[in-house]
C-alpha cells in the first residue's frame, strides 16, 4: 500500500511534468518471443501501440484516454486509481497556477529515468521560473 500510494503517485506526478515541459521521443520496437518465456508487460508501451494509439509517444491532452491501461485492468484494476487522480489533479493545477513560467532548465534529451523495471520514475526534474511579487 505504502509503494502504490506513494512510490506511483509521486512518479506519476514527476513523469506527467516532465512531458507537460517536453516531448517524449522513445521508439519501441517489434520483440519476439518464445512460449514459456516470462514476460513483463510494459503499460508505456501499449500506449505507444500506434494500431491503438494515434501519435501514442507524444503528450496530446485532447485524445480520447477512454483505452488507456496505466491503473490495470479487470479485476486486480487499482483501487487507488480515484484518489491518484486527485492528487495529480490537485499537484498539477497548483504548480500551473503558483509558477505560470515554469520550463526545464536542462534539455529533455538530459532528462533520465530510473533503472526500476517496475516503475517508471525519473531521476532527477530540474526546472525553472521567475520568482513572483508577494501580494497585498
Ligand atoms: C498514478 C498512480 C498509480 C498507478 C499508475 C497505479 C497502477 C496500478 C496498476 C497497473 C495496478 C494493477 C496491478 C495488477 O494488475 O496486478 C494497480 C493495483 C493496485 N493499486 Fe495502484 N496505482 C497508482 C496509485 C495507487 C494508490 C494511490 C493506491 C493506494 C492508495 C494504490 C493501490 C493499489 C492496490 C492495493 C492495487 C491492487 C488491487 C488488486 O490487486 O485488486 N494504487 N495499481
Amino acid at each position: 500500500m505504502l509503494i502504490a500510494g506513494y512510490e506511483l503517485t509521486g512518479s506519476f506526478i514527476s513523469n506527467a511534468v516532465f512531458s507537460l515541459l517536453s516531448q517524449p521521443d522513445q521508439q519501441i520496437g517489434p520483440v519476439q518471443f518464445r512460449a514459456g518465456d516470462q514476460v513483463l508487460l510494459d503499460m508505456d508501451a501499449a500506449h505507444s501501440d500506434p494500431a491503438h494509439f494515434t501519435d501514442g509517444e507524444r503528450l496530446d491532452l485532447t485524445r480520447d484516454s477512454g483505452m488507456h491501461l496505466q491503473f490495470g485492468h479487470g479485476i486486480h484494476y487499482c483501487i487507488g486509481a480515484p484518489l491518484a487522480r486527485v492528487e495529480g489533479q490537485i499537484a498539477l493545477e497548483s504548480l500551473v497556477r503558483r509558477f505560470p513560467g515554469l520550463r526545464l532548465s536542462v534539455p529533455a534529451s538530459e532528462i533520465s529515468h530510473s533503472k526500476n523495471p517496475f516503475i517508471r520514475s525519473l531521476t532527477a526534474l530540474p526546472v525553472e521560473f521567475e520568482a513572483q511579487r508577494p501580494e497585498g
